[in-house]
């Protein structure tokens, strides 16, 4: 049988955002399952579920404190299996965030490694001595500031690759690998139908602690001894034989790096299904030449066993309507990306509230900042002497919130989130699902299009490239899959093209117009995508 998630869209779910059931202002189990079947009518088959474990959230659950539990926050176990259940009866897949390489520092094992250096789970984090008083080297975590913190009770610094209080576990220890893999086991059994693997590649850092060099040319250090480190690779294949032992269970990595050759040799037959692209995803501005040259570099460097991930936003980074934001076109830039990430190869990932084109937050007050990352750019700003002003710019450029705000449902208070006032400040415009819902020319009627077109075409999810070209700022794929071909447009320029299309060729969609047959011109921004068959 096919691996089911090669033909599957997913759907990012950030816990705190979605929606909440229970009247607390945070988002939780019960909102989730109240909503399912407005994602089986989106159209969406995967749902990714960012930590939902106990934690003291420095980083919103990415910083757990036991990996067994619900956190109370997000509801129940049981609340848990209800939504597993209520997603299976509706054919969705649920795949879960699950963080191998750090825990919080209020974990029970880093409490009892701290507590002494001869208590027996000292090696499960990563601890050393001072030299000449400071840090054991120059390693800056992924968060900005010192990777190492020093612990006054037994006089050694331990190692965290992000915030102070995500503490790194120790995996050239054997019992914190067999800890994790029965963690893995745990939710396996419970019925989930894969992992996320938070920043995956870290697991292993350089035993002999060498400084990182320094970057003169960008100003920032060079990860080179605490990420992608011998071993890893290895690790990666155990993980994903483990896994793959459990029938029809998918593994999609983030492995932060944005070397294709590098991030090639995470995925494939014997290792992670598929990792994140954050050199295609995360691109900061709309840029087709950068887009079109990584779609097209993926397609020579994979293999036949390699896909590519379909991403432009996540909880890590800003929206892209807000990111490749053209003044007074937002809309048909959304609807322009959102054809390339369903009709593109690859297997793509919504991030919530995409479809209803929700904007970035913006932050107005430091005190209502949430983002660990951004009250550390804050914090760090002030330091070298900026202004309260310049401080909190810095905190919005790099923080996180901008793209976590609630989930935008209907027009009343608070947006139908919660009937209380949430976790999280709310942005301050008319997008809404109850907005949408019935408007067939809405960016959530032409996201469930998109998604249904391409759940009839094996051509977008099996089919290859027969071409792939960028001309004049109009990006041109076509993809065949047996004797049907599709055939994709792309404007990204404000002028309208002309095009020379053959007669045989029926439109399927556009972004911007209804048309019943192939039309002489492409208008800015438009998306049109035609199909032909035999
Ligand atoms: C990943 C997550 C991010 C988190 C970090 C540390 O990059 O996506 O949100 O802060 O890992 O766990």
């Amino acid at each position: 049988m096919e691996d089911w998630w090669k033909k599957a869209v997913f759907y990012e779910i950030y816990m705190p955002s979605f929606c909440d059931g229970n009247g607390d202002g945070i988002g939780d189990f019960i909102g989730i399952t109240s909503k399912l079947d407005y994602l089986k009518k989106l159209g969406i088959n995967g749902i990714w579920l960012t930590p939902f474990y106990r934690s003291p959230k420095v980083d919103n659950g990415y910083d757990i404190s036991d990996y067994y539990t619900v956190d109370p926050d997000y509801g129940t176990m049981k609340d848990f299996e209800i939504f597993l259940m209520e997603a299976h009866a509706r054919n969705i897949k649920v795949i879960i965030d699950i963080v191998l390489n750090h825990t919080s520092t209020e974990h029970r094992w880093f409490q009892e490694s701290r507590s002494s250096k001869v208590n027996p789970k000292r090696e499960w984090y990563i601890w050393r001595d001072p030299v000449n008083g400071n840090a054991p080297n120059n390693w800056i975590s992924f968060m900005e500031g010192p990777a190492w913190t020093f612990d006054e009770k037994t006089g050694q610094f331990f190692y965290h690759s992000f915030a102070e209080q995500q503490v790194d576990l120790n995996w050239t220890n054997p019992e914190v690998k067999a800890e994790m893999f029965r963690v893995m086991r745990f939710w396996l059994e419970k019925g989930v139908d894969g992992f996320r693997l938070d920043v995956i590649n870290h697991l292993k850092v350089t035993v002999r602690f060498n400084d990182n060099p320094w970057d003169e040319e960008v100003g920032e250090q060079i990860h080179c001894y605490d990420k992608n480190q011998e071993g890893i690779l290895e690790v990666i294949e155990e993980i994903a034989a483990f896994v793959h032992s459990y029938p029809d269970k998918f593994l999609v990595g983030e492995v932060s790096s944005e070397d294709l050759n590098e991030l090639k040799n995470y995925c494939g037959k014997g290792k992670l299904d598929v990792v994140f692209q954050f050199n295609l995803g995360s691109i900061p501005e709309l840029d087709v030449e950068k887009i079109y040259q990584q779609i097209k570099e993926m397609d020579i460097a994979y293999k036949e066993d390699q896909l590519p991930t379909l991403f432009f936003g996540s909880h890590d980074m800003s929206r892209f309507i807000t990111r490749f934001a053209v003044d007074g076109k937002e809309e048909e830039v959304a609807k322009l990306i959102s054809t390339l990430m369903l009709t593109a190869k690859g297997v793509p990932f919504i991030y919530y509230g995409e479809e209803i084109g929700m904007r970035d937050l913006v932050i107005d007050d430091i005190s209502k900042m949430k983002d660990v990352q951004g009250l550390i750019a804050y914090h760090l700003a002030l330091e070298a002497g900026k202004t309260e002003k310049e401080a909190l710019d810095e905190a919005n450029r790099n923080g996180r919130d901008r793209s976590r705000s609630p989930m935008q449902w209907s027009q009343t208070t608070y947006y139908g989130f919660s009937n209380v006032e949430p976790w999280i400040s709310l942005p301050n415009n008319d997008v809404s699902v109850e907005k949408q819902i019935k408007d067939p020319a809405s960016m959530l009627s032409y996201y469930r299009n998109l998604i249904a077109f391409r759940r009839r075409y094996p051509a977008l999810t099996t089919g290859n490239y027969v071409c792939l070209q960028l001309e004049n700022q109009l990006f041109n794929y076509k993809r065949k899959y047996q004797d049907v071909m599709v055939d994709v447009y792309l404007n990204f320029s404000d002028e309208t093209k002309r095009m020379d299309l053959s007669p045989n060729y029926e439109v399927v969609l556009s972004s911007r117009r209804d048309l019943s047959s192939p039309p002489r011109e492409i208008l800015p921004f438009e998306a049109i995508v035609l199909v032909k068959k035999g």
